[in-house]
């Protein structure tokens, strides 16, 4: 058994390696249990036995390594998700946003944008200001929950036009929204930043790409600058705990101090 966890091991490594080597995307200080159990699920979709077949046909052939990026990059949010922290941010980081004449906020692995949308909203709500955005109109229902939980000020529907195609909201919400891409393994900080949201990011990382993370975050707030983690994510024992202070614990925002 431990024989065939070993070579488990140096076969998900050897695997990890190709990756980075042949494609560039860097997996290697990932959460192993997670990532297993995403691997075995590829190489039994595509009908192998072991890892290194896996390895194998990821080295040979591109449109595997497609399926597998699709089945690493965990992508699911929601609007509002986890509504109280929306609530936290409007009643304990906005006053702090507000006491600036601007604001910067990096919302850092935001998917497919839905957590930009619902943070301008938040933003708008409170005066301050914050491209169209289309999202799919059966999870409306859901997001106007979320809203309503998260203490909304408005009715939901006044944000979006619904058609056929989605629910489209309006664009000036994120005008000065720029998104990007950016890798948190591999690039750097782009700016300096008055608060950073990372939400169900660092859930997916061993602890030691996520103390390089946390001092990616930590070089780019200002001082007095928040930090926004996602309901299982901590600050706790990453060795920055005495640089910030915690603004909301249950909600996971901490305010930098050091
Ligand atoms: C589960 S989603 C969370 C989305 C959103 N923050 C939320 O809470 O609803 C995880 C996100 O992390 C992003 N991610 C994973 N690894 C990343 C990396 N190395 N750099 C930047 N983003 C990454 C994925 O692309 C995905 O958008």
């Amino acid at each position: 058994m431990t024989e065939t966890r070993d070579v488990e091991e140096i076969e998900v490594a050897l695997l990890l390696e190709a990756i980075v080597r042949r494609y560039g995307f860097d997996f290697r200080e990932y959460a192993p249990a997670s990532l297993k159990r995403r691997l075995w699920r590829r190489a039994h979709a595509e009908g192998l036995e072991t890892i290194s077949a896996l390895q194998s046909r990821v080295l040979h052939d591109p449109a595997c390594m497609e399926r597998l990026l699709l089945d690493l990059s965990i992508n699911v949010t929601s609007m509002f998700r986890d509504p109280s922290f929306y609530t936290a941010f409007r009643a304990k980081v906005v006053p702090l946003l507000k006491t600036y004449p601007f604001s910067r906020i990096w919302i850092a692995g935001c998917s497919t944008g839905e957590e930009v949308y619902s943070l301008a909203i938040v933003l708008q709500e409170e005066g301050q200001r914050a491209r169209l955005g289309v999202f799919s109109l059966d999870k409306m229902r859901e997001y106007t929950q979320n809203y309503l939980h998260a203490e909304g000020r408005r009715a939901f529907s006044e944000y979006y036009v619904a058609s056929y195609d989605g629910a489209a909201f309006d664009r000036r919400l994120v005008e000065h929204a720029v998104f990007a891409q950016h890798n948190l393994v591999s690039d750097r900080g782009f700016n300096e930043f008055h608060a950073i949201v990372c939400r169900n990011v660092m859930i997916y990382f061993d602890r030691s790409l996520q103390s390089r993370v946390f001092q990616l975050f930590h070089d780019s707030l200002i001082r007095f600058g928040v930090l926004g983690l996602g309901n299982k994510e901590t600050l706790r024992y990453s060795g920055f705990e005495n640089d910030y202070e915690e603004l909301d614990g249950a909600e996971k925002l901490w305010k930098k101090v050091a």
